[in-house]
């Protein structure tokens, strides 16, 4: 089995790997490991469908007793008890494959759930900032559904139906050999019929899934931009916008359905009756079949009702299937830029930081920093300042990789930031991000996230240094609260924070503070001027920040303007040498 590596910020071992060079290879591979499973399926159906058989023979046979000038009765009796015992294993054999099918289907879910999971967040910021939340998640969700789906009922039916197809080749010749006329007939029109079918299916079920993917970002944009819309009195152009997506969604639906209702095979059988009847008329006409045969004949025939019908729906089923599958596997295969380089240096950090003639720009290829170059000593408190949009966030975030540079170097112990292996480097930093993410858990866990396993106190402690502690006691339910969602929200300084009480558990080398809050009522501001000061304290801090205050004791500060440094030094030398710099605190 081939196994396409994928450059991945971060992997997970798996005792599976599967083959992702397209959809159908990849759920060969991910269901092959169930061969068993497989194995029940198969001879499921295959008992299933020849016991099924033996019921058109045997009412066959019965005919011809009955039709005897004398018949002999006793033989009625065994007959129906092998009828009657033949469909309670059959039954049985039935539930087989039946059950195999779901637990197949539910296996395949989890895992290539887990394998899109692992994929997603091994992925870097620039594919996360590309990829739309909501089409993630339609992909997430309901195209793994539909993966489901595809082996139960899908390919559970398609099995299934398909020994159905086979069993009249095995019986009828009994009665006559060119009885197989007309399942031969059948069969092969049904084939190209289903060729046919399925090509033409194909771009309609991927256009089912893909205007799904469509609605479902849409939506999820809507609704986390609810505010604005409000505020903006949009809803109704928000309404016509989603009608039209619905409306998508609804025509790729109807054609899908068009195509169903116009499936070949429902007609096939129609005619294969007839042909098959006509045949086996002419047959006892000239003698070469007795009653018996014709009945039995005819039952076989019926036989091929199954693979008719469930075919429309099973192929169907199938073609979503591998719809989706294609849609996940396009998510996983999307190549990320950055490599987490398992191999390189894990040192303990002393946090001495460097830009080296630096330069980065996004994908849009606008340039964002220029030419930046400064070094900072270890433990030394650095503040960056200057207008919005100057490239402060997007200077922070090449220290720890979220971003690499485009050109020149980032230095973290003298060692380029590419080369330290990345988990190490990143769990040696901290940073508390312009807008603070919580979860929709509760408060304690949400400090302990970097730390996991944390104890209650070592979480007040971090809690206390960060000034946090006193808020979160005046909350009914402490540290259990439970933020988000479903519980309590929180101001900006109250998140930042915690945000601060995480960075003190994790007790990192490098402290990034990313602070937009600048309108904040003394008493607070007090408070994070307290909490920063003490988590700048024997370590590297980078401070992004509009606070004078904080900005005056930093050991070395940065002006950044359109994405150069326009100005370098201490407060004292900045404020005799930097027009730009002075101008700030006269304001
Ligand atoms: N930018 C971008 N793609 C991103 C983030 C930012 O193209 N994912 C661009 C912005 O449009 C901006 C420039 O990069 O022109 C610098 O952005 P940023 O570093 O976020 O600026 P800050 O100085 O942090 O601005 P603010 O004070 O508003 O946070
Ligand atoms: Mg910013």
């Amino acid at each position: 089995m081939t196994t396409i590596s994928q450059p991945a910020e971060f992997t997970l071992q798996r005792k599976h790997t599967a083959d992702r060079s397209n959809a159908v290879r990849w759920i060969t591979s991910h269901s092959i490991r169930y061969w068993p499973i497989i194995l029940m399926i198969f001879i499921g159906g295959l008992g299933n469908a020849a016991l099924a058989a033996v019921v058109p023979v045997l009412v066959g046979d019965v005919f011809n007793q009955m039709l005897k000038p004398d018949p002999d009765t006793s033989i009625l009796i065994p007959l129906a008890l092998v009828l009657g015992g033949s469909q309670i294993v059959r039954g049985v054999l039935q539930l087989g494959r039946n059950f195999g099918a779901e637990l197949m289907a539910q296996k395949i879910e989890r895992d290539i759930r887990d394998e899109l999971y692992v994929s997603l967040l091994g992925k870097s910021m620039t594919f996360h900032n590309l990829q739309p939340v909501g089409d993630t998640m339609a992909r997430a969700t309901n195209d793994v559904r539909e993966v489901n789906f595809m082996f139960s009922p899908g390919i559970n039916l398609v099995v299934g139906s398909f020994m159905f197809l086979v069993m009249p080749f095995f019986f009828a010749p009994q009665y006559h050999i060119s009885l197989l006329l007309a399942p031969t007939l059948f069969t092969i029109s049904y084939f190209i019929a289903l060729w046919h079918y399925l090509r033409a299916l194909s771009p309609i079920t991927d256009e089912v899934r893909a205007t799904f993917g469509e609605m479902n970002t849409h939506l999820s944009e809507a609704l986390d931009g609810v505010e604005i819309m409000k505020g903006a009195a949009q809803e109704g152009a928000e309404i016509e916008r989603f009608v039209t997506n619905a409306r998508r969604v609804r025509d790729a639906f109807v054609r899908q359905g068009d195509l169903e209702a116009r499936f070949l095979p429902n007609l096939l059988l129609g005619i294969t009756y007839a042909i098959g009847l006509v045949h086996a008329l002419l047959l006892f006409r000239d003698g070469l079949l007795n009653t018996g045969g014709v009945v039995a004949y005819f039952g076989l025939l019926r036989m091929l009702d199954f693979p008719t019908f469930a075919s429309t729906f099973a192929y169907t089923q199938i073609s979503l299937g591998l719809s989706g599958a294609r849609r996940i596997l396009e998510l996983i295969n999307q190549e990320t830029n950055l490599d987490q380089n398992a191999a390189g240096y894990t040192g303990v950090m002393r946090g001495e930081i460097e830009f080296r003639n630096m330069s980065f720009e996004y994908n849009n290829g606008e340039s964002v920093l220029e030419n930046v170059s400064f070094k900072v000593k270890p433990g030394q408190t650095v503040a960056i300042v200057g207008q919005t949009g100057a490239g402060k966030t997007s200077l922070v975030k090449l220290i720890n990789r979220t971003y690499d540079v485009t050109g020149g170097q980032v230095l973290v112990d003298g060692i380029d930031v590419r080369e330290w292996n990345l988990a190490s480097l990143r769990s040696q930093i901290s940073m508390i991000e312009q807008d603070i993410f919580l979860f929709s858990r509760s408060i304690s866990e949400n400090i302990a996230f970097g730390k996991p396993g944390a104890g209650q106190r070592e979480v007040e402690a971090a809690a206390a240094a960060a000034q946090a502690h006193e808020f979160i006691q005046s909350f009914d339910e402490g540290y259990q609260t439970v933020i988000g969602e479903r519980g309590v929200t929180l101001s900006g300084g109250q998140r930042q924070r915690l945000a601060l009480s995480r960075a003190f558990l994790t007790d990192p080398h490098i402290l990034i503070l990313d602070d937009s809050t600048s309108a904040i009522d003394s008493a607070t501001e007090d408070k994070i001027q307290r909490a920063v000061a003490n988590a700048a304290r024997g370590r590297t801090t980078f401070l992004i920040t509009h606070r004078l205050s904080q900005i005056r004791w930093a050991d070395l500060i940065v002006v950044l303007r359109k994405g150069r440094i326009a100005a370098i030094g201490t407060h004292e030398g900045l404020m005799k040498t930097s027009e730009a710099y002075a101008r700030i605190f006269r304001e």
